[in-house]
């Protein structure tokens, strides 16, 4: 029976193009789970794992490590109830704001900015492609208002 990493991993591998070197291993993904500081959402299809988002819990705040979903299901708004529910799931654990790193060119960042995220940084040339050229990688930020008390 898949388990929620076999269903991480199997949405991973449909996800990210290897061009880029953005997947992460199987060993990656348990070693951060084991760790206690990070938390993920999964979104299941009828017909299988189909989108998942992880983070890690700072002081304060909620970095968004990986946000995937599968091509065939892409723009029915998946990606958007991910971020929608880690927003949630972030306040009620004290976030003031979510932070994230992108490889510039990225076309989520159409996604994340229409959520509210601004660029607040940038790593010239952070990541290594497999063909070895280097792409600067963004950092942007969105603000979380205070959670509200539930009731
Ligand atoms: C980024 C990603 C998670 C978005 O997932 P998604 O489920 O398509 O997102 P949504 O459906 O919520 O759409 C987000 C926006 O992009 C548009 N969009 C994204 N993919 C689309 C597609 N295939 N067809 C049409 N519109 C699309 C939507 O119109 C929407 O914009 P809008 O709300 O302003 O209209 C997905 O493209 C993905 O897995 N990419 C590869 C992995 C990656 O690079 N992740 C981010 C870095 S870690």
């Amino acid at each position: 029976m898949m388990d929620d990493v076999d269903r991480i991993m199997a949405v991973m591998a449909a996800a990210f193009d290897p061009h880029y070197g953005e997947a992460w291993s199987r060993r990656q993904i348990e070693d951060a789970l084991t760790l206690g500081n990070c938390h993920y959402l999964l979104i299941d299809a009828a017909e299988g794992p189909a989108g998942f988002a992880l983070s890690r819990t700072g002081f304060e705040e909620e970095e968004l490590l990986l946000l995937a979903v599968r091509p065939e299901f892409r723009g029915r708004g998946l990606g958007r109830s991910l971020l929608d529910h880690l927003e949630q799931a972030a306040r009620k654990r004290g976030a003031r704001r979510i932070l994230l790193e992108m490889r510039r060119g990225n076309p989520a960042e159409r996604l994340y900015s229409t959520f509210g995220f601004l660029k607040i940084g940038e790593r010239k040339d952070y990541y290594r492609l497999s063909d070895g050229s280097r792409v600067d990688a963004i950092t942007f930020a969105a603000a979380l208002s205070p959670a509200t008390p539930a009731g």
